[in-house]
């Protein structure tokens, strides 16, 4: 039951809200010097009685901290006057120091952890380098200097989950959460400066994939959006200033404030901010002078509701893992609670989601009536950002709630407004609940009602026949019971549902936002309004034409793109579905995003969000050239969105078809996909048999026109490379007669490509664009990985994981042999 449950998050608050020193006990004596230095061959033993370093003004240590009921250590700075002895930087999260360890300062190697075993736990360097000493400064950071008075090394640029007056963090820093209040290894939660990239200067907030960094959305920015020429409104520093306040210093000087409100003087008092182990980060301040209980006081945090921030994205698990619901509490902390019929993963880890305690055996549902295996519970005002597997509308609450006893696979369906019914996919992801805009939501979860034993399906159960008149009156009686209470929620739903789409669409500034999280089917008649008669023609292609329209949520109006497929054969009908149900399971920031369809006689029709920059073809080929940086980002967008495609999402999918007419750009110039849905699903025995044959001249791999295709994600690949030398050279590959001049041996920009990098001349192939040169070592990495890619013998092809690292320059690129070794690329 719930109550439990409950008990047990209140007691997890509490636990928050302790002070830190509840949970670490410290046995440390105060040794060491007055002024903060310490000589090289000084350490420290992980032992109880264990020295400390101390700051001049005592206000700071370094030294052990030993965890509650363990024996192992934690290296560590603390704020030493205060009862909390509040940890603000820790060494070895990852590998805890056992009784007996030892950090030595060492002239060679800098810190130096070690257990007594003598193997090396942590160390501040991975370089050699000459220290003369350590010092602990009042300001809370701890450095190595050389004997010239040089820093070699300071715990300020190296932060864990905290940082503290007087500390800056240049682009690129990050600071991660702790895996709870008493593991102090990597949690999930990054406070990230960017480098690069669209958000490049902002400050972010993101989940990451453990045990990978992989990140996640961004659900927290903060920063100016940064015009082409002028970036001098860029981010430089994040600044925590000596007073207390945290602030984004930019290029041309000026500040983004980020601490809200007045500070007490910083005379008094202590400040730090710290990114918890629950996602917020959030600053604080403390008395210096403490003659009692005081403890940490909030000043001020981001997000305002993480349990509602975490919408934003449609990547990670969320704040409360997986099948769990998200609630904040009055001191703005979320909290989880796991759905009916499902318990923690991790009894120990009330943020590690939940599983199903009894999964449906359809087996047995045949055997009994289902209104005796199952309770319906219904939640209200709660929303998950998943998948649905059906959405069926109009259907009423009660029809859908019924729909969903009488699946077998069916364990939690959301009704929207009395008129939408979705039969969610597992595990559900970023669940959120107490929002007062969601009262038009109900969520019906089916839960075993009591440990039957599983019947032998060779056995009818006696009985059966009697139990049948049983179902039918409580199927009765339940739904009285619900046309009651729909009369309740029916006034609230137009008015609220609508309020909840309206204000979606202004928090996240992002196109119908409740609309992309699951698919919404359309009526043909709501589709002609929307496209008003399907007037404005946005491009055609194979499979038909696109049409853009807008929808109408509340007041205001959402741009759709609206394809119009062809309805021909018989196929047609299952492509439909297959590409719906593919779309609808496939989230990612560079693909573009379903919103719903029409499935209505011959109508079928696909909604997408409208992508206000157009095609990859109008950018690059329209009349100015794009600047170089813009491009660069672009070709990591579609290399990213294909590797999801190939290796991240749940089903491989192969595109088969890409090209910058496939390709389109978002508000900010990211790059999304399109048309990914129509590629075949791959399964491996059907890879030899696909009917359709897609595929561009031009974009098309080689083995597109053998005999015997075989069709894998190097096809992509091939593509990709032809694309990516597009992006370099803005041209396309094949160029038409014109603006030729007879200088044939340009005309295949993938032989000429070739030619120019082999021959050294890559400011030919770029045509003098200055921003490309300047770049020269990106854009010769860049021509060497399309070559790599356009590799006529696919097995010479990288895979897109290969190619993202590629890209990124995390791996080397070796030089590429010419792509056709075999042809005589003579054209005569
Ligand atoms: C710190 O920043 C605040 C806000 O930008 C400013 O008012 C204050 O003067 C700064 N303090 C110092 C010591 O620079």
């Amino acid at each position: 039951m719930a109550i439990p449950q409950t008990v047990f998050s209140s007691l997890l608050v509490l636990l928050v809200l302790l002070p830190i020193s509840h949970h670490v006990d410290v046995v440390a004596q105060t040794v060491g010097s007055t002024t903060g230095l310490i000589p090289v061959g000084r350490s420290l033993d992980a032992m109880d009685n264990s020295s400390i370093w101390l700051s001049p003004s005592g206000d700071f240590a370094f030294g052990f901290r030993q965890l509650t009921n363990t024996t192992d250590f934690i290296l560590s700075i603390w704020y030493d006057k205060i009862p909390d002895r509040t940890i603000v930087w820790h060494a070895n999260g990852e590998k805890l120091a056992p009784l007996g360890s030892k950090v030595e300062l060492t002239s060679d190697r800098g810190l130096l952890l070690t257990d007594p075993q003598g193997e090396v736990l942590w160390k501040s360097h991975t370089m050699t380098v000459v220290v003369a000493y350590g010092v602990m400064e009042d300001t809370g950071n701890f450095v190595l200097e050389d004997g010239s008075f040089n820093k070699v090394w300071e715990s300020f640029n190296n932060p864990t989950d905290t940082i503290l007056p007087t500390q800056t963090m240049e682009r690129g820093g990050v600071i991660s959460s702790r895996k709870s209040m008493t593991k102090f290894s990597e949690g999930r939660f990054r406070l990230r400066f960017l480098r690069e990239g669209n958000e490049e200067g902002k400050l972010v907030l993101n989940t990451v994939n453990l045990p990978s960094t992989q990140a996640n959305d961004a659900y927290y920015i903060k920063g100016d959006n940064v015009g082409d020429s002028d970036t001098s409104s860029l981010g430089r520093l994040l600044v925590f200033n000596e007073s207390g306040y945290l602030y984004i210093l930019k290029e041309n000087g000026e500040n983004t404030t980020l601490t809200e409100g007045l500070l007490p003087t910083a005379k008094n008092f202590y400040f730090r901010a710290t990114l918890n182990f629950v996602g917020v980060f959030t600053q604080y301040y403390h008395p210096r002078t403490s003659i009692g209980n005081e403890s940490w006081i909030p000043v001020w945090s981001i997000p305002d509701n993480i349990c509602t921030a975490i919408l934003r994205t449609s990547t990670g698990i969320g704040v409360c893992g997986l099948n769990s619901v998200c609630k904040l509490n009055q001191a703005k902390r979320p909290t989880c609670e796991c759905l009916k019929g499902f318990s923690l993963i991790d009894p120990n880890d009330p943020y590690g989601g939940c599983k199903q305690d009894y999964v449906p055996r359809c087996e047995e549902d045949e055997l009994r009536y289902k209104k005796d295996l199952y309770n319906m519970e219904v939640l209200r005002n709660t929303f998950w950002s998943s998948a649905a597997y059906t959405c069926l509308s109009p259907f009423t609450e009660g029809n859908c709630k019924n729909s969903c006893l009488q699946d077998c696979m069916c364990v939690v369906a959301m009704s929207v407004g009395d008129y939408t019914c979705l039969k969610m996919m597992l595990p559900l992801v970023r669940g959120t609940s107490n929002m007062s805009t969601m009262l038009g939501i109900k969520t019906f979860v089916k839960v075993r009602k009591y440990n039957l034993t599983i019947p032998d399906p060779y056995f009818p159960i006696p009985g059966n026949e009697t139990v049948g008149k049983n179902q039918d009156s409580l199927i009765l009686s339940g739904s009285v019971l619900l046309g009651c209470s729909l009369l309740v929620n029916f006034t609230l739903v137009g008015a609220i549902f609508l309020s909840f789409y309206r204000k979606k669409v202004d928090k996240t500034k992002r196109n119908g936002s409740v609309l992309e999280m699951n698919l919404r089917c359309f009526s043909y008649q709501e589709l002609v309004d929307a496209t008003n008669g399907f007037k404005e023609e946005l491009g055609r292609g194979s499979f038909g034409i696109v049409y853009k329209g807008a929808i109408k949520a509340s007041s205001d109006n959402v741009l759709v793109a609206v394809k119009k497929l062809n309805s021909l054969a018989q196929e047609s009908e299952k492509e439909f579905k297959a590409e719906v149900n593919i779309i609808g399971k496939t989230h990612h920031k560079n693909l573009a995003r379903l919103i719903g369809f029409c499935d209505e006689r011959q109508q079928r029709l696909l909604v997408y969000e409208f992508l206000s920059r157009g095609t990859l073809a109008c950018f690059l080929f329209g009349d100015s050239k794009p600047n170089w940086k813009r491009r660069i980002q672009v070709a990591f967008g579609i290399a990213r969105g294909l590797l999801y495609l190939h290796e991240e999402c749940s089903n491989q999918i192969i595109h088969c078809d890409i090209k910058p007419q496939n390709i389109l750009l978002d508000e900010y110039f990211n790059a999304r996909i399109s048309d990914f849905g129509l590629a075949k699903l791959l399964k491996m025995d059907q890879s030899q048999t696909q009917t359709t044959i897609r595929g561009t001249r031009g974009y098309a791999a080689p083995e597109w026109f053998m005999n015997m295709p075989n069709i894998t994600a190097k096809i992509d690949v091939y593509s990709f490379g032809v694309v990516l030398l597009e992006i370099i050279c803005c041209r396309r590959n094949v160029e038409t007669d014109h603006n030729c001049d007879g200088e044939e041996d340009k005309r295949i920009l993938t032989d000429w490509g070739y030619d120019c990098f082999q021959g050294g001349a890559l400011d030919a192939l770029v045509d003098n664009d200055r921003e490309a040169m300047n770049d020269r070592r990106k854009l010769e990495r860049f021509v060497k990985i399309a070559i790599w890619c356009i590799q006529e013998d696919p097995s010479l092809r990288p895979s897109m994981g290969k190619v993202v690292q590629m890209l990124e320059g995390v791996v080397h690129v070796p030089v590429p042999p010419c792509p056709s070794p075999f042809t005589i690329t003579a054209t005569s």
